[in-house]
């Protein structure tokens, strides 16, 4: 079969919609029960066929990842592709972002998945879902999420995942920081800031599940919560302020986003949602607050050609 001489893929960004974190195990990680929902800010990248190497590009237009191109996630997919389909073709990235970098939405991580689809397709390497998830489990805690989609219950680090039933949309309201957070120094944070007490194995609420399940937006906002919130407030703050104006506004529920500084508001509708969205905007506490809905589909071909 002929060769695609272009894949597009789209990948989106994640809500943890509870983030429980656990005691720290020996291998630096520490252990999760989460909700995820996969949301609509989607992050987009085209794979063109390349002699040899992998060469990321990024759009001018979308948010810029700083950093060497060696280290970003979609490149070490790529090449953990190429690895395990024993080829040696190459690849061009060419990433447009939309999903805030460093904010705490899995922004890296959506695009780690959206390259093993990419570079999956455009290779005809032939890799089954299930040899995709095992390579996303060791590029990133986030990335067998990124490429399942949906909304689903998190285990171990984040890449044990369970599919989640729900009923209906939810809207969101994403608020971009004007700064950004590393994961490990907020999950330092947590660690510190509990120091003094032994941490409980993390669960879910089955109240929150109960809710999804009923499509009961009140329901699921009251119950919306994140164990890293308060480290991520600590490193920054101002985050506080932003929460509180969100819930002025009549969000239903109103967090930082997994490990931050993103923070995300429950709106009761789309309408709610944009006035919620320019509510927030106008209180200059965050960079930009777009409206999201959920849940959406994991990283996915768009199209080929
Ligand atoms: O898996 P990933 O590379 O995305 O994780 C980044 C960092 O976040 C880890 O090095 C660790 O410091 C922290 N982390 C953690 N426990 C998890 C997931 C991530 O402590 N379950």
């Amino acid at each position: 079969m002929a060769r695609p001489s272009a894949v597009y893929v789209e990948a989106p960004a994640k809500i943890n919609l509870y983030l429980g974190v656990g005691p720290l195990h020996d291998d630096g990680y520490h252990e999760l029960a989460t909700v995820f929902q996969a949301v609509s800010l989607l992050d987009q990248l085209t794979a063109l066929p390349e002699d040899s190497g992998v060469v990321l590009e990024m759009d001018e237009d979308g948010e810029q990842v700083p950093g060497r191109a060696a280290d970003n996630l979609a490149v070490k997919a790529a090449r953990a592709v190429r690895q395990r389909s024993k080829l040696t073709s190459g690849v061009r990235l060419v990433l447009s972002k939309s999903i805030p970098v460093a904010g705490g939405m899995a922004g890296g991580s959506a695009d780690a998945a959206a390259a093993l689809v990419a570079c999956n397709a455009l290779w005809g390497a032939g890799l089954p879902s299930s040899e995709l998830a095992e390579l996303a489990a060791d590029l990133g805690s986030d990335v067998p999420f990124s490429l399942h989609g949906g909304t689903a219950l998190g285990a171990s680090r984040g890449e044990v995942l369970t599919p989640v039933l729900t009923t209906g949309e939810f809207t969101w309201v994403v608020a971009a920081s004007f700064t950004t957070l590393s994961t490990p120094e907020v999950y330092a944070t947590y660690d510190r800031l509990n120091a003094d007490r032994e941490l409980p194995a993390p669960a879910v609420p089955k109240a929150l599940l109960a809710a999804l399940r009923r499509g009961d937006q009140a329901g699921v906002g009251q119950h919306l919560h994140n164990d890293l919130q308060a480290a991520a407030i600590h490193l920054r703050p101002e985050l506080d302020l932003l929460l509180e104006s969100g819930i002025d506004y009549g969000a239903l529920g109103a967090m930082v986003s997994g490990s931050g500084p993103t923070c995300v508001f429950l709106a009761r509708d789309a309408e709610h949602g944009l006035e919620l969205a320019v509510g927030l905007s106008t209180t200059g506490l965050c960079r930009s607050a777009r409206i999201a809905t959920g849940p959406v589909v994991g990283a996915r071909v768009v199209s080929e050609f």
